[in-house]
């Protein structure tokens, strides 16, 4: 009885945990967005967004974005660079991967993996996501996981994505429910429908979804 006691406890704690994360941030977030004080997620929590266990569930991801060999990929906002090895594995040594995050420690991270992977497609910048270090039409593809939600002008950012796209190339978003932040697909088809963008692809589901359009 008393071990039932403990277990029933024991689950209504882990309950109250995991609803405090999957829907009180949330709405902390929200609150966030509506008064522009949305940021960037700390460069000091890297590490949760970089586990082994997220990028197991993720890996599938970049298939969805569709890279493919030889072309000019931009990843906007790599964080640690969970992804950025393997995205520029995908477009081989004829293409080129850049890598632009608003924050020099996550640069700083994904440098250091750059390196140790030996890779020599790789180009990193510190830059917002409003001023992208690129000439227009200079990328045939665009992802980004989990990132829009912390940018306060999601359409002017839209519109830098789509200024640097070439005509046809492709916007990849990735979201997951469990980033406190997460935005319904609802909404991110709307913005990028707003800023221009064509729906293309829907790929997952409720929980982790990724949603391709067209310039
Ligand atoms: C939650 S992390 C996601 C990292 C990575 N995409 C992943 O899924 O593992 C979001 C990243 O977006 C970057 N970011 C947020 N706002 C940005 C902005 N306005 N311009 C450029 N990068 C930004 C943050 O610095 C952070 O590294």
């Amino acid at each position: 009885m008393l071990l039932l006691k403990i277990f029933l406890i024991f689950l209504a704690v882990l309950i109250g945990l995991f609803l405090l994360w999957a829907v009180g941030m949330k709405i902390i977030s929200r609150l966030g967005d509506y008064f522009h004080f949305a940021g960037p997620c700390p460069a000091s929590l890297g590490w949760i967004v970089d586990n082994p266990l997220r990028k197991r569930y993720m890996r599938p991801i970049l298939d969805r974005t569709g890279i493919q060999p030889g072309e000019r990929v931009l990843e906007l906002g790599p964080g640690p660079g969970a992804f950025t090895i393997e995205a520029a594995r995908r477009v081989g040594p004829g293409g080129k991967l850049t890598a632009v995050d608003i924050q020099p420690e996550m640069i700083a991270k994904v440098k250091q993996r750059v390196k140790e992977s030996g890779l020599t497609n790789i180009k990193t910048h510190v830059a917002s996501a409003y001023e992208l270090p690129l000439p227009d039409a200079s990328v045939d593809r665009a992802f980004v996981i989990t990132v829009m939600a912390e940018i306060p002008d999601k359409l002017h950012a839209l519109a830098e994505l789509r200024r640097v796209l070439r005509p046809g190339g492709v916007l990849s978003v990735t979201e997951e429910f469990l980033d406190p932040d997460y935005p319904f697909a609802g909404e991110t088809i709307r913005r990028a429908e707003k800023a221009g963008f064509r729906l293309t692809k829907r790929h997952g589901n409720f929980w982790l979804y990724t949603i391709n359009f067209t310039k």
